[in-house]
């Protein structure tokens, strides 16, 4: 509530009521004239002036986070073609599949791209930290580049999952043709969503858009008028049976039913998926690392 909003103190654990984890209270033991609020924002009535139990095995800490950033040295500046995943995890899992698997798919893409590459424009690697915090690692990234060095990012693409056990494969509908997200991306992001949905095509694999709102590392791009893209196979969402007809798999069950949890492990992979994404991944990259010209034609940002 208004009251706890910033403070800095000490939260209670779920000793009072499980609703209240998580709670940060002005003064600690004792909850604040006013109440607190529960996690969904609703108050929790009648607690007011009441002492409460404290665990303080559950604190905050400060810790740094770091992403890692690599870009040829080859290919024109003023018209990079930047890639990223982020490197950690949740708490709660090893996190294999979100996100090992663009991490693992970015890291070979650089290694096949090599250090002096023949590219007309150069290709900039991203693994971010702290994206499970809530895209710290990517937000801090982009907010601290000048307009100018904004400008020089032609387009971003995101990789975040694409090895799910029971997998989709989703691109992001940057042209919100599939309505599934929160309107169009900046333009480009229709033609990104074009480039991998083509690819999958020629290869014979079906695809679907998703959620393009801003749930991964693209959003801070997107706020700021990057064009941007990407893929996905699935988190908690569960598989429809014409989904499972068409791509295989269980339906009826989670894309991933080890998502943020213990079992996210090196057994959590669907190969063939992460195959077939981490070929599209290369094949969008180094397409647009030969040229851009498709985002080109469209109207200015
Ligand atoms: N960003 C989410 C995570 O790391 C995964 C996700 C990606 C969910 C894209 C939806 C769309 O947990
Ligand atoms: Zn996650
Ligand atoms: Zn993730
Ligand atoms: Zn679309």
């Amino acid at each position: 509530n208004a009251a706890a909003a910033g403070a800095i103190g000490v939260i209670v654990s779920n000793n009072v009521d499980g609703a209240l984890s998580g709670v940060t209270l002005v003064n600690p033991g004792v909850v604040p004239v006013g109440g607190v609020s529960k996690a969904d924002g609703t108050a929790l009535a009648g607690l007011a002036g009441q002492a409460v139990t404290l665990d303080l095995r559950f604190h905050f800490e400060t810790r740094t986070a770091r992403n890692v950033i690599a870009q040829t040295k080859t290919g024109r500046k003023d018209n990079v073609v930047m890639a990223g995943a982020h490197l950690d995890s949740v708490e709660t899992g090893p996190g294999i599949n979100d996100n090992g698997s663009g991490s693992a798919g970015l890291l070979e893409t650089a290694l096949q791209l090599g250090s002096k590459p023949k590219v007309n424009n150069a290709v900039r690697f991203a693994w971010w930290g702290a994206e499970e915090l809530g895209l710290i690692g990517s937000t801090e990234y982009v907010r601290a580049l000048t307009f100018e060095q904004q400008l020089d990012i032609a387009l971003y693409l995101n990789f975040d999952m694409i090895g799910s056990p029971n997998a989709g494969y989703f691109v992001y509908d940057g042209d919100n043709s599939d309505n599934v997200g929160a309107g169009p991306g900046p333009f480009g992001s229709a033609q990104i969503e074009k480039a991998f949905v083509d690819y999958f095509t020629a290869t014979g694999q079906p695809t679907e858009g998703t959620d393009f709102s801003g749930r991964s590392d693209y959003g801070e791009f997107i706020a700021q008028g990057i064009p941007a893209g990407g893929l996905f196979t699935g988190a908690e969402g569960i598989k429809t049976d014409a989904q499972a007809a068409k791509w295989g798999g269980t339906a009826g069950v989670a894309y991933d039913k080890c998502y943020h949890s213990k079992c996210d492990n090196l057994g959590n992979l669907d190969r063939v998926a992460l195959g077939k994404n981490g070929d599209a991944l290369a094949f969008v990259t180094a397409t647009y690392a030969i040229s851009t010209e498709d985002i080109n034609g469209v109207p200015p940002r």
